[in-house]
């Protein structure tokens, strides 16, 4: 399985760092950071993502570069995530404004049918976002706002981030056990 992950300059990197750790080694993984995101990613969590890339197996591609293989419906990859997706980039992608590699993965998984997974993250929203939000929608893209639940009785930061990532490993459909689920014994 191919998929690529484009991360957005909006709050939350601790979401693609750990998706990143999950599937590495499990899929094949391309990802791709805006320049806010890689500023966010070293605010947030001190880390300077490229140097995180290389700790694991997954291909990185500067955000301008259309020569990337995953610029190219050709190249067949089978989904795209993007987390966290910033208002700019949810209204590029809503539009078909492709003009990055990020928005450019997005834009080729809606014209192919394929799995797009869209993570925005705003509050409050307003309604140019939540508009933005149900044409993706409509469009057949899965909308995982990073918004956890409580009636999992996290204990840690890291099971409300583990929450998250595994409804977006359920929407890829990756079998995961990041949550409990209801029902299941506590
Ligand atoms: C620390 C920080 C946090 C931000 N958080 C958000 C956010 O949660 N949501 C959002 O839409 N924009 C957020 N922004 C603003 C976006 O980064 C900005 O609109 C940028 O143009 C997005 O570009 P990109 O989508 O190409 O990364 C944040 C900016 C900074 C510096």
């Amino acid at each position: 399985m191919k998929i690529g992950i484009g991360v957005s300059g909006a709050s939350g990197a601790v979401y693609p760092k750990r998706l990143i750790e999950f599937l590495d080694k499990k899929v094949e993984l391309f990802v791709f950071a805006s320049d806010t995101a890689k500023e966010i990613f070293k605010y947030e969590i001190d880390l300077d993502f490229v140097e995180f890339i290389k700790t694991t197996e997954a291909r990185y591609f500067e955000t301008d570069d259309f020569y990337a293989p995953v610029a190219s419906g050709s190249f067949g990859l089978d989904a795209c995530v993007i987390l966290p997706c910033s208002m700019k980039t949810l209204s590029a992608i809503a539009n078909g404004y492709a003009d990055s590699l990020i928005t450019r993965c997005a834009d080729v998984a809606i014209k192919q049918s394929k799995k797009l997974i869209v993570s925005p993250r705003e509050m409050p929203f307003s309604a140019i976002h939540l508009e933005n939000m149900l044409k993706l929608s409509r469009l057949g893209a899965s909308i995982v706002v990073p918004a956890p639940a409580f009636y999992f009785k996290p204990k840690t930061l890291n099971d409300m981030v583990d929450f998250v990532v595994g409804k977006i490993l359920d929407e890829l459909g990756i079998e995961n056990n990041l949550y409990l689920r209801w029902g299941a014994k506590h």
